[in-house]
């Protein structure tokens, strides 16, 4: 993931927003149309009903879960950093190659299996099925990671893959080796069992999705592009299976991530003839910058809470709270103004009610006695996914309300599109099913991520993009996530493997069982 993570404190704030509302629930039993929406996915599944594809199981022996260990922690040890956009660890990442080739060799040397290189250290991978007619999908993750040093106060050093209580330390641990390592030891397993998918499907590791995803991601789909590729889905990194993380929620959830928001850069300027600051002008540069930009934040951008895919995780999770949260959060028609006016006081839950306004930079002046003739400020903003770029644009314009400002866009991009959820959504279903068949305590629910990964350069081959990973988050882990200290038990990195090794399997249904109603108006 490509930004850190206020993303999994979301909703910690929940119990907060109960004391602000409980007046108006009071209020509003009385009101006739009061409905009780139970949108209980795990009863909906009826597991039983799906053809049985998944019929390899992961056995394995005390001798290999030792080198499946030593794969992933050899893959942790190499620093495969991407400084900047122009800068990464270029021998880390061939040394990533060499690691891969070594590590995988029945990956590399199967009939069934096309590798290639792309952009001298992206990896993309064709596992053909038998049955060309059926569409394939596609399982993406990253090679790169951000920088991190021991200096910075780790218990263990960061590219040590050092275990402590069961835990391996290491920048990349869950973003996003686990998944990578992950998805090409399930691979390497089923390859070795024999197994020969029915429906084709690709993986694609990027090198620089930390710095974008400008070289690795985006090559990957030009190439599949100029070969007409069409997708069934992608799955990548992104939300989690959150644990005693939203206060009040019942069980952990799994959110997978149906969209994620916009971006803007903007670049605000005003140029004034300079002057000798013995005789200064009434208004300068940096006064008429510094009141656009407090104008800015003194405005913020509408409250959109109930407009987007936060909707749905809130009426999905609230059969797992208790009164009067599951009444709110089962009612958004009538409490989404609410509980958005109680989730923006918060930093973390403002990020899910608006398109947020971050002045980043701001630049002026060079000499104490010249009154400079260049001020600049830099504002990134993050679209909520019912608003534009260009909607954005225009708001941050008549905010700033003042000709003397330049307004220009350094770059910027809408929210994603939303992928879909329902009943006939294959990759939704097959996430939901290898989810529950592991963990069926867990309540499977859409979510939104607030960062951006390499998913979003795959938009043009596929409808349906979907950002997960079984990782367990509890509470402070969302600290670790691209800070000190990343971890994962050895237990929760085998549950990775084994959640892909059954996914892989579980995307060979010819299609899925037919819909069944997962609503009961009580
Ligand atoms: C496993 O499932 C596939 C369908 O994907 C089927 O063709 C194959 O015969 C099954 N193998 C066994 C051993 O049951
Ligand atoms: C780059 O990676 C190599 C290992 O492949 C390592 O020896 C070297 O220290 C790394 N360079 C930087 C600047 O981190
Ligand atoms: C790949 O490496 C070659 C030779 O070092 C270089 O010229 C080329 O620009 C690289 N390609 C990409 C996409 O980075
Ligand atoms: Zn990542």
């Amino acid at each position: 993931m490509t930004d850190s993570g206020p993303k999994f404190k979301t909703f910690k704030l929940l119990k907060l927003i109960l004391s602000g509302v409980l007046v108006t629930v009071s209020l509003l039993f009385a009101i006739a149309s009061i409905r009780t929406l139970s949108l209980d996915v795990n009863v909906g599944l009826q597991l039983a009903r799906w053809e049985k594809t998944n019929n390899i199981s992961l056995v394995v022996s005390q001798q290999q879960r030792e080198e499946l260990l030593d794969n992933f922690k050899e893959a942790i040890r190499i620093p495969t950093v991407s400084f900047s956009k122009d800068e990464s660890n270029t021998t880390a990442l061939r040394e990533f190659d060499r690691f891969l080739r070594k590590a995988f060799p029945t990956v590399f040397s199967s009939d069934l299996v096309r590798h290639e290189l792309v952009a001298n250290y992206s990896h993309l991978f064709w596992v053909r099925g038998s049955q060309p007619d059926l569409v394939p999908y596609l399982l993406l993750a990253h090679i790169d990671v951000v920088p991190a040093s021991e200096s910075d106060g780790w218990d263990a050093p960061p590219f040590s893959a050092e275990e402590i209580d069961g835990f391996i330390y290491g920048r990349g641990t869950i973003d996003d080796k686990g998944s990578l390592v992950g998805i090409l030891q399930a691979l390497e397993y089923l390859l070795m069992k024999g197994y020969a998918p029915r429906r084709g499907f690709y993986i694609s590791l990027g090198h620089d999705e930390e710095v974008s995803g400008t070289k690795g991601a985006m090559n990957i789909v030009r190439v599949l592009k100029q070969r007409g590729v069409r997708l069934l889905f992608v799955l990548d990194e992104g939300l989690a299976v959150l644990d005693g993380v939203i206060s009040g929620l019942e069980g952990p959830a799994a959110l997978i991530g149906l969209s994620e928001k916009g971006w803007a850069t903007v670049k605000l300027s005003v140029f004034m003839a300079p002057g000798h600051s013995s005789m200064p002008p009434s208004e300068t540069s940096i006064g008429i910058l510094a009141a656009a930009v407090k104008r800015l934040e003194d405005n913020p951008m509408p409250r959109l809470f109930g407009h987007g895919p936060e909707k749905g995780t809130f009426e999905h999770l609230a059969h797992k709270f208790g009164l009067p949260m599951k009444f709110i959060m089962s009612n958004l028609w009538l409490f989404a103004p609410l509980l958005g006016r109680v989730l923006e006081r918060k930093p973390e839950t403002n990020a899910f009610v608006r398109t947020t306004t971050a002045v980043t930079m701001f630049n002026a002046g060079v000499k104490v006695n010249i009154m400079p003739s260049l001020a600049e400020a830099y504002v990134n903003l993050r679209i909520h996914s019912a608003q534009s770029l260009q909607e954005v644009l225009d708001l941050v314009q008549s905010t700033v309300g003042d000709q003397r400002v330049k307004v220009e866009l350094i770059d910027g991009f809408d929210p994603l599109p939303v992928s879909s959820m329902d009943d006939k959504s294959f990759g939704f279903q097959i996430i939901k099913k290898t989810v529950l068949e592991m963990f069926p305590t867990v309540t499977v629910a859409p979510g939104i991520c607030i960062g951006n990964t390499d998913s979003r350069h795959f938009k043009d081959l596929t409808d349906d993009i979907y950002r997960f990973a079984p990782v367990w988050f509890k509470p402070g882990d969302a600290q670790r996530f691209h800070g000190i200290n990343e971890r994962i038990s050895k237990k929760n990195y085998e549950e990775l493997l084994v959640f892909y090794f059954s996914l892989i399997q579980n995307c060979d249904i010819l299609k899925l069982p037919e819909p069944h109603s997962t609503i009961h108006e009580l």
